[in-house]
């Protein structure tokens, strides 16, 4: 079950996953995908589950959808949490129960944390109404990176607990560098955008911007049956800009 599926990192996912012969449900804002919901509304979460329990028993969650379509903290932490615990129980009878979610290195700049407590407690209006009050909140990435942030912590939080771990469900976090997408389109067009994002997160490894079907090759290994030992990870897919960036930290 592949969320953001028409389009990006979600659509080069879904191929490469039928190209292996696995059977897909997408679901997307737009027409065309399996299940037509919009992620960042309490309607659109519930009706995803719903329609996704039509289908019976699913074998792996992939929580893609994401970007700045619809309102930031709803589509990228809310909509993406309301995914994995919705569709957690339809993974019970599966074999080889896996999750992913996708973050951003975005998730990387500094954040109020004031708003990130609020997500991580599933307070939604009080989140969404600390960033109104206070657009600059999350500083240089935004609402955006606020929103994968409390996403990346929430993963670690739970990843170990009986729901997850206990249930023989691996549940990782991917986290992409700038990537060929139409996410990524307001960053690429601009030379002098372009050109500033690669200074500030430079990608020495593949290039800038990477391309989806790069990330959706990772994302498909930690959701295959052959992932027996990895969980709780977040892992960036950026050409080596967290690297970069952060260097040996969280080492020292
Ligand atoms: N492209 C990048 O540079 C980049 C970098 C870091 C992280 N990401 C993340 O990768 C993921 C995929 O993005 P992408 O780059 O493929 O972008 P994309 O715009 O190509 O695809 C995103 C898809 O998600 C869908 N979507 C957006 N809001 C939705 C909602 N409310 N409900 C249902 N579907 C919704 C869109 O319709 C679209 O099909 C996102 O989570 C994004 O934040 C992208």
């Amino acid at each position: 079950m592949v969320t953001g599926s028409e389009s990006g990192i979600g659509a080069a996912t879904a191929a490469l996953l039928r190209a292996r012969d696995a059977t897909v449900i997408g679901c997307d804002l737009d027409a065309g995908a399996d299940i037509q919901a919009d992620l960042s509304t309490p309607d659109g979460r519930r009706s995803l589950v719903a329609q996704v329990r039509e289908y019976g028993a699913i074998d792996a969650v992939l929580a893609v959808a994401g970007g700045g379509r619809t309102g930031l903290l709803e589509t990228n932490y809310f909509g993406a949490i309301a995914t994995l615990q919705g569709l957690r129980p339809l993974l019970a009878n599966s074999p080889a129960p896996r999750a992913v979610a996708v973050s951003s290195t975005s998730s990387l700049s500094p954040a109020d944390d004031r708003i990130v407590q609020a997500c991580l407690d599933g307070d939604e209006p009080t989140a969404v109404a600390y960033l109104a009050a206070d657009p600059s909140a999350g500083g240089e990435a935004g609402g955006y990176g606020l929103a994968k942030r409390a996403l990346n912590r929430w993963v670690r939080q739970v990843a170990t607990t009986a729901e997850w771990a206990g249930a023989g469900i691996a549940l990782n976090v991917v986290a992409p560098g700038v990537v060929d997408t139409p996410a990524a389109a307001y960053i690429l067009a601009d030379e002098n955008i372009r050109n500033s994002v690669e200074a500030v997160a430079p990608q020495p490894f593949g290039g800038f911007p990477g391309r989806p079907e790069w990330v959706a090759e990772l994302i498909c290994w930690l959701s295959g049956a052959h992932n027996h030992f990895v969980t709780g990870q977040i892992i960036f897919a950026d050409g080596g800009s967290e690297a970069t960036l952060l260097r040996d930290m969280h080492w020292t």
